[in-house]
């Protein structure tokens, strides 16, 4: 008697065999009418996506988000409206440079991803665990991705590159100083914090706006890994963050973050001695202390991987009413960059992905058609399928439009100009670390630079004797160290290093 479910074709008949091939005699060929396997290969050859361009391994989790401090005059946003409101999320952890099937444990900055799904639409939080990032132009963002892939010749890392560039760019030190310090290798997505990393703003119910700069802060503690820690995990287990973190969840043990804002008035922009709009400096918080707003608790592994976390489309461009962008010119540029990520990795209709459709707003929009349009066309108005039309179809509501935003200034291709400070801040953060967190910052690096030709680690060592003297004499030395020493060289064409945020020492500074 059958008791298991009958095997069926996509189509829905029942399958006779899944096993043996229809064959013409006992011995073959195969009968071009046994449908069933020709669908079987061919489902199986249509099995991959492309992997992110960046941040290709990655992790995640489903949870929720819960309100526990009035951020109301700040912000109208609806998922912040009252202390208790509860907003689901959909979270995913990576790293930047390496492969879909690279190691967790590997040296890298790591990405932050939140879809907020509120009932204003999805809110998206792409960040990293590093408040400030590479490079402020978007300009440099794909070369600088080159420089943490492999080289084009020898398909490795390029340890060279990494630092031909880094050298060129000195608005880079902050974060690669973060990158080479103990937060570098976080033991899992868990005991890392959150940034959002760039400015952005919010506007509240009487249309003020405030800069604001988002801060998640793990509640599980910080942890890392030694460079020697993490080899030999990797020796044992490529897939540590994913089981830290899935057997954290099956286990009951829902990692927290506290989610914090900086808030800055909007004419302060003007007085402040710095640009608030620069990625690759921070806010001191003496100046705009943490604002508590709520609680991160992601409670459940999903059910595929797959569906809900390779399929699922972070996307900076994904903002509610009450929460917009500021004049980061790299802002702009991503808000342009994922969404056609996604149209490429994804598909058209990407946003209709369960991962990615809105669960908690009400759809209602006139995009028709294409490729894989599976859900309904008309949102239960057939006739309203253009707009304005006779038919009650939806309209444009201007009570969410954003407020007026002043812009002033020529049009012009803005360089680095002389006044811009890139050492002050990573010079606090090194000032920072205890002697201790000194000597592995130090060996950090030499084991990155190792690979390094003379001419390049001289001009990284010139950058780091900006940010402090005893800086690039200890790096300096450790290099000089490692070279000395044939024999301890190490394998570095695993050096990941990639490339996108840090977070230092904004928490501190
Ligand atoms: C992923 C572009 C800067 C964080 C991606 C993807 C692209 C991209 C194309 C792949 C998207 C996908 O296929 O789903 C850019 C560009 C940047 C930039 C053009 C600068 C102009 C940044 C910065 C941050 C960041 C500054 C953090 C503050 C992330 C994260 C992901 C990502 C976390 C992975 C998203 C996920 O989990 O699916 N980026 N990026 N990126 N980026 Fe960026």
């Amino acid at each position: 008697m059958q008791t298991k479910p009958t095997l069926t074709t996509s189509a829905g008949a029942p399958v006779p065999s899944n096993e043996h091939s229809l064959t013409a005699g006992k011995r073959g060929p195969v009968l071009m009418q046994d449908y069933q396997l020709l669908e079987k290969l061919a489902h199986q050859n249509r099995e991959r996506i492309p992997e992110r361009t960046v941040h290709a391994k990655g992790w995640g989790a489903q949870g929720v988000f819960t309100v526990t401090h009035d951020i109301s005059q700040y912000t109208c946003a609806k998922l912040f409206s009252e202390v208790g409101k509860q907003t689901e999320v959909l979270s995913r952890w990576s790293t930047v440079a390496g492969e879909a099937g690279a190691a967790d444990a590997e040296r890298d900055v790591r990405g932050f991803s939140l879809k907020f799904y509120t009932e204003e639409g999805n809110w998206d939080m792409v960040g990293n665990n590093t408040p400030v990032f590479f490079v402020r132009d978007a300009y440099k963002f794909p070369d600088f991705i080159h420089t943490q892939k492999r080289h084009p010749r020898t398909n490795m890392r390029s340890p060279e590159a990494m630092f031909d560039f880094w050298a060129a760019q000195p608005e880079s030190v902050h974060q690669v100083t973060i990158l080479m310090s103990d937060r570098g290798i976080p033991k899992n997505p868990m005991r890392m914090n959150g940034y959002g990393s760039h400015t952005f703003s919010m506007w509240n119910a009487k249309g003020e706006r405030f800069w604001v700069k988002f801060h998640f802060i793990t509640q599980q503690g910080h942890a890392f890994y030694t460079n020697e820690e993490a080899e030999a995990l990797i020796g044992k287990t490529r897939e540590s963050y994913q089981e830290d973190l899935y057997n954290a969840i099956e286990n009951g043990h829902f990692p927290r973050w506290t989610l914090k804002i900086q808030v800055m008035p909007e004419a302060d922009a003007l007085t402040v001695p710095y640009n608030p709009f620069d990625l690759t400096k921070v806010w001191p918080h003496g100046d705009y202390p943490l604002i508590e707003v709520g609680v991160l608790e992601m409670n459940r592994n999903p059910d595929n991987y797959f569906q809900m976390i390779e399929n699922a489309a972070f996307s900076p461009s994904n903002v509610v009413p009450g929460i917009s962008f500021s004049p980061d010119k790299m802002l702009q540029a991503r808000v342009f960059s994922y969404a056609d990520a996604h149209r490429y990795r994804l598909g058209t209709h990407y946003e209709a992905l369960p991962a990615n459709a809105p669960k908690a707003a009400k759809l209602n929009h006139y995009h028709k058609d294409g490729a894989m349009r599976f859900f309904t066309n008309d949102f239960g108005n057939a006739d309203a399928y253009y707009e304005p039309n006779q038919y009650g179809g939806p309209v444009a509501d201007a009570r969410v439009q954003e407020p007026p935003m002043t812009i002033d200034g020529d049009m012009d291709r803005y360089g680095n100009d002389q006044l811009v400070d890139d050492y002050t801040q990573p010079r606090a953060l090194y000032e920072l670390f205890d002697a201790g967190e000194k000597e592995r910052l130090y060996a950090n690096y030499a084991q990155a630079m190792g690979p390094c030709s003379p001419g390049v680690k001289e001009r990284w060592f010139a950058v780091l004797e900006k940010v402090h003297p005893d800086y690039a004499a200890g790096v300096r030395k450790a290099c000089a160290a490692l070279d000395s020493d044939v024999n301890a060289v190490p394998i570095t064409s695993e050096t990941p290093t990639d490339a996108e945020d840090v977070n230092t020492a904004p928490d501190t500074v």
